[in-house]
């Protein structure tokens, strides 16, 4: 994704038994484009080796071994002020203590102290045993830290290396990047302003065990959510239970029915800047739900449907009441006339953008990678854009909500 493209990322390692996640953490941030160079603690490479990171970064393991070499007196400060981002996974209670107080005894802190001074952005995932987060003395340096304006993430609570459960297991490395992903995103164009996102296919209930719902995988509205996160937004992530994995930093409101979306997302458009309908809301619902299951013995029954509400309908009529709302954006899922179709829903549900795609087509739409989406805007544009991913087409949709809100801005300071 876009934010981690070219930055430079610095991963402090230090002397936990989580330190072998640290390798998984430092390939999926070369994975998504990032630079990682790597210290690691003398306690760290008693746990794991500076080739381990090399070979999964293609760069530079750093040691104390390189504190006291030849570059000795500028690394720590060329590392600092290089980085976008100092990370340092795991990180235990010895080197939260030190970074607490200034101290600056190996590579790590002093390059900390360093980056620190110079105004780089600290994350740190705490890893320790049960009872040590806890300690006053931790808990002290942690707050002094948050007061400098370090940033945390986690610790989990679980099962520690000891047997013994509480709070200060590492998160996963994939919720650690989702942690690095927002500290890059600060002060991105999308910074300040807070986006609804759907995503999903809804589920409307025929009997308790029974319901009507669509192929829709919930995919593009999810790559919509991470878009806009890494374009520094806030985003509320209104979603049917897909099990895909929540992204880190939206606030995310699970509904089944259509009824629940649009009371989700009315709620959410209170304080929001921006609705982006992906989701596959239901346009029929059962009229007579059954208390009970449906049996077999009765006969096959008769369902009896009737209009889902219409959240884009809704919003649409409602618009004039949310003061903060300025770009409200649609998807419409076609089969045949594509244009004709999204055009009319464009007027119909009084939008500033429809992404039009054709379900049609193998490569595009329900429950594939891809989509190829045809934008029509408000004013008339209409722009193609060719097969792309989901998470490519999220970035490229995002661009343009973030091109109309500025758009938005202006005409109401002339
Ligand atoms: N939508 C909505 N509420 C519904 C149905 C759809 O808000 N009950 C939104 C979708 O999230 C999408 C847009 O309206 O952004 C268009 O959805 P689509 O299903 O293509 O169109 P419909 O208005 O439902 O019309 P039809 O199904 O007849 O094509």
């Amino acid at each position: 994704m876009a934010v981690f493209k070219q930055k430079h990322l610095l991963l402090g390692v230090t002397g936990s038994i989580a330190a072998y996640k640290a390798a998984e953490l430092a390939s999926r941030l070369t994975q998504q484009g990032a630079l990682v160079d790597v210290i690691l603690t003398p306690a760290a490479e008693k746990f794991i080796t500076p080739l381990t990171f090399q070979s999964v970064t293609g760069r530079r393991a750093y040691t104390d071994a390189d504190l006291w070499g030849g570059e000795a007196h500028v690394l720590h400060v060329g590392l600092g002020r290089a980085a976008d981002l100092l990370l340092i996974a795991p990180c235990t209670a010895n080197t939260l203590a030190r970074l607490a107080h200034g101290l600056a005894d190996n590579l790590l802190t002093v390059t900390a102290l360093a980056a620190g001074g110079a105004g780089t952005p600290i994350l740190l995932a705490p890893a320790m045993d049960a009872g040590m987060y806890e300690h006053p003395a931790t808990q002290a340096s942690v707050r002094a830290l948050r007061e400098r304006g370090v940033e945390f993430a986690g610790p989990a609570a679980g099962r520690m290396a000891s047997g013994l459960s509480g709070l200060g297991r590492m998160l996963e490395p994939v919720e650690i990047l989702g942690h690095a992903r927002l500290a890059l995103a600060r002060g991105g164009p999308l910074a300040g302003r807070h986006l609804v996102i759907t995503a999903g296919g809804t589920q409307e209930p025929i009997d308790p065990v029974r319901y009507l719902t669509n192929r829709s995988s919930g995919k593009q509205g999810y790559a919509l959510a991470l878009a806009a996160l890494e374009a520094g937004a806030q985003v509320t992530l209104v979603t049917h239970p897909t099990g895909l994995g929540a992204p880190v930093g939206a606030q995310v409101v699970e509904v089944r029915t259509a009824q629940e979306m649009l009371e989700a997302v009315l709620g959410a458009l209170e304080n929001a800047d921006g609705l982006i309908m992906a989701a596959a809301v239901a346009d029929f619902r059962v009229k007579r739900v059954s208390g009970h299951k449906l049996k077999k013995q009765d006969g096959i029954p008769q369902i009896e449907l009737e209009a889902a509400p219409d959240v884009l309908g809704a919003v649409a009529r409602l618009r004039p009441g949310f003061s903060r709302l300025k770009v409200v954006v649609g998807f419409a899922a076609e089969s045949q006339d594509l244009l004709e179709n999204a055009a009319a829903k464009l007027a119909s549900k009084q939008l500033d953008l429809i992404a039009a795609n054709d379900i049609s087509a193998v490569d595009a739409g329900f429950a594939v990678e891809t989509n190829r989406l045809t934008l029509l805007f408000a004013d008339g544009r209409r722009e193609a854009l060719p097969l792309m991913g989901k998470d490519e087409a999220a970035e490229a949709l995002l661009e343009r909500v973030t091109a109309l809100m500025e758009t938005y801005a202006r005409s109401r300071t002339l």
